[in-house]
């Protein structure tokens, strides 16, 4: 008895960062499913919009089609809600409870009707006083509303960061992945933490979430999935490092199926978010996706890049700006070309062309910039499902304006 007290002791002192530390054994590949917000947003209104606001048939329509739409087969797993779900004051025992005028039947029901079609089930709160849309949030009620999320068969939380300070974030996280753990439910954390502070502390960050936003919302635009992925060049060496299984930097939501993405772009967010292996949470109608989203949604090839086991986040490995002449405003056209090392050798590529004018132009990617060891290798366009022959010391081809091509290279025997 006593040797086995010493040595549960003696653990805990040999391993004090498990005591803190998000050791969930959680996302070991970057997570994927559906996220209400973007689409969503907070539209409460059901009565004028019963078919796009928050209450429980939607999330209901949502695991229907993930579960039969092929996408649950892929790796699409967790249906999440985000803010105003719930009342805008507790309950009398100060419990977070659901609208129930929205959510009749409760978070658990809804829980269980998620689980049975296979699926998980994600929620939203905030450590500050209120969440971003002014409903509760969890300061004062951390171990009270991670209770109630695992006694509710909740499987996420986001957790949001508004209406609170500097000092909040420092200690508010932490005290709520220790209290997520404490429940022994799996739930899947994840941080808006880097999203409200200057400097990050990744490193701390990694050990208390298993992803978190860096940057701004993503909305229903090009020039908000171009600002996201210029963030990440700009800001690699900040946070790339610190992506790994469990742990991952998240730049938002799909909105692939949505309304301000033409096909290119659609095409650019998936190998984007595939190179940083970012969490893959769609914000879309998945009951009125047009065939060529779902496609882009569903290529398993992009999907095996996302979801490499190594967990390496790719990089920015070379940029280029094209002056055109000719126009009175000589546009610029901006080439960046990314790249991510892959479980078993091979090197996945993205060339990006950021550029609105004119037609596709040729972007090279050297494997010396891509620091690879080899200079010859097969390539094949994944997008496309094409293989495009052996190359040696470099690839080219032509990148549609505001486009991507996405390639693997596999170096030769
Ligand atoms: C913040 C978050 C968004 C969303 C809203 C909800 O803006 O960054 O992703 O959760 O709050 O109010």
């Amino acid at each position: 008895m006593e040797f086995q007290f010493i040595s549960v002791a003696l653990l805990l002192l040999l391993q004090p960062s498990n005591l803190l530390a998000l050791d969930n054994g959680l996302a070991l590949t970057p997570p994927m499913g559906w996220l209400a917000w973007e689409r969503y947003a907070c539209d409460i209104d059901c009565t004028n919009d019963p078919d796009s606001c928050i209450n429980e048939k939607l999330f209901m329509d949502m695991a229907d089609h993930m579960a039969s739409h092929g996408f649950r087969n892929l790796g699409y797993e967790f249906i999440n809600i985000d803010d105003c779900w719930a009342t805008k004051m507790r309950d009398d025992k100060g419990m977070l409870q659901a609208d129930p005028v929205r959510f009749p039947n409760g978070i658990k029901a809804l829980a269980d009707y998620v689980h049975s079609k296979g699926l998980k089930l994600g929620i939203y709160g905030d450590l500050g006083s209120h969440t971003c849309g002014g409903y509760p949030g969890s300061l004062g009620y951390v171990e009270k509303d991670a209770k109630t999320f695992a006694d509710w068969g909740v499987d996420m939380l986001k957790l949001d960061g508004c209406y609170a300070s500097e000092a909040d974030y420092e200690t508010g996280y932490p005290e709520m992945s220790k209290a997520l753990n404490a429940t022994g439910r799996p739930i899947v954390f994840s941080c808006s933490w880097p999203a409200y502070i200057k400097t990050p502390n990744y490193t701390r960050i990694a050990e208390v979430c298993n992803l978190w936003r860096n940057y701004d919302d993503i909305n229903d635009s090009w020039d908000s999935v171009l600002g996201i992925i210029t963030h990440y060049a700009q800001n690699q060496d900040q946070f790339q490092p610190f992506a790994a299984p469990g742990q991952w930097n998240d730049p938002d939501m799909l909105i692939i199926g949505d309304f301000g993405l033409s096909l290119e772009q659609q095409k650019a967010q998936m190998a984007m978010w595939a190179i940083f292996a970012a969490p893959l949470f769609m914000s879309n109608d998945l009951r009125k996706l047009p065939k060529e989203s779902k496609d882009i949604l569903q290529n398993k090839e992009v999907i095996a890049i996302n979801q490499d086991k190594m967990g390496k986040q790719g990089r920015l490995i070379a940029s280029s700006i094209t002056k055109h002449s000719g126009q009175r405003k000589s546009p610029e056209v901006t080439n960046m070309v990314f790249a991510r090392p892959l479980d078993g050798g091979d090197l996945a590529v993205a060339m990006l062309n950021t550029g609105h004018f004119s037609g596709p132009h040729n972007i090279t990617v050297s494997f010396k910039d891509a620091g690879v060891s080899w200079s010859k290798a097969s390539v094949r366009d994944v997008m496309n499902g094409m293989d495009l022959g052996m190359f040696t010391d470099s690839f080219s081809a032509p990148v549609n304006p505001t486009g991507v091509r996405l390639v693997r290279l596999t170096p030769a025997k």
